[in-house]
């Protein structure tokens, strides 16, 4: 019912029961859409309008202080704000934006314009709110599908971003990769954050905690992901692991939703759940990327 088998998805799987979706071609982008449309706990657990994992500056910096998870979804915009040199000279596009946070911050802290797509119409309604109480930031946000890109956004982007959001359709990855390249302006950079699985062969574990409660779809390791930008002819130019990070992310949910009691529909406990993920990320049969690309 769920494209990815991403550790996210298979936690909020159970919240997809509204199937109603205006923009999407095919199932898989129903499925993801509906997925966050319905998936109103990550709020609670993961921090308002946050929707993905973080970067933990204390991993490389002894003097840094350990984050939590919302503060740590803000670290990882300023990490790709940082590596990407985002500035108020940057026109930045966003590929799967959700309720817009990372834009808002991009504008935010260095006056960039930042547009975002998402194929969930929920999350681009929220993200539009948020725009209009934020008249001083240049920000656009539009539904639409990076696997397929409106014309109109292509070659105008000085930046590329992604948080965690290719991970739901892994299989359409080398599409993907040259969406990317169409959006990118001449001398474009690309700063790419997935989630991912594992380039061997996975444990029983992963494969019971993480893959069968959904059925098993395609999820690219590290290395795969990385030939798969390299086959579109996109120049890397910085690359770092975050499997670390996004154990100690599910460790920390895990924490939150075992104080708030949290269950999925079938009983499970989300605290179990995050917590198995935690476990996949340190044995790295799950991970976390984060990439830098130019043309
Ligand atoms: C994280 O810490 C900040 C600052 O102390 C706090 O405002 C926020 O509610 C915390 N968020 C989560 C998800 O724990
Ligand atoms: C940002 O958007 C404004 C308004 O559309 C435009 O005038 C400006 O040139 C844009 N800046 C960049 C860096 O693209």
């Amino acid at each position: 019912m769920i494209s990815g088998v991403l550790p996210g998805a298979l936690v909020f799987a159970a919240f997809a029961t509204d199937t109603s979706t205006d923009t999407c071609a095919d199932n898989d982008c129903v499925a993801t859409a509906s997925h966050y449309d319905s998936a109103i706990h990550y709020d609670v657990l993961w921090g308002q309008d946050n929707i993905h994992l973080g970067f933990y500056p204390h991993f490389i910096d002894r003097k840094a202080i350990p984050l939590n998870m919302s503060q740590a979804g803000m670290a990882l915009t300023q990490r790709m704000i940082s590596l990407g040199d985002i500035s108020f000279k940057s026109n930045v596009l966003d590929l799967g934006c959700g309720k817009g946070a990372a834009c808002v911050l991009i504008a935010e802290s260095t006056g960039a314009n930042c547009t975002g797509i998402d194929v969930s119409s929920g999350n681009i309604a929220r993200a539009l709110n948020v725009a209009r109480e934020r008249p001083d930031l240049q920000l656009d946000f539009r539904v639409g599908s990076f696997t397929d890109l409106p014309s109109v956004l292509h070659g105008r982007f000085t930046h590329v971003i992604a948080q965690q959001s290719f991970v739901h359709v892994h299989d359409q990855l080398p599409t993907i990769m040259q969406q990317v390249k169409l959006a990118m302006a001449p001398t474009g950079i690309a700063v790419l954050n997935d989630l991912l699985g594992s380039d061997r062969q996975i444990s029983i574990d992963t494969r019971q905690a993480v893959h069968d409660r959904l059925g098993s779809r395609m999820l690219l390791g590290h290395k795969a992901w990385r030939l798969t930008a390299e086959d579109a002819e996109l120049d890397l130019q910085h690359y770092e692991n975050l499997d670390k990070h996004m154990a100690l992310a599910y460790a920390q949910l895990a924490a939150a939703a075992q104080a708030w009691g949290f269950r999925a529909a079938d009983g499970t406990l989300f605290a179990d759940i995050y917590a198995a993920s935690s476990e996949a990320a340190k044995r790295h049969d799950i991970g976390m990327n984060l990439a830098v690309y130019s043309v």
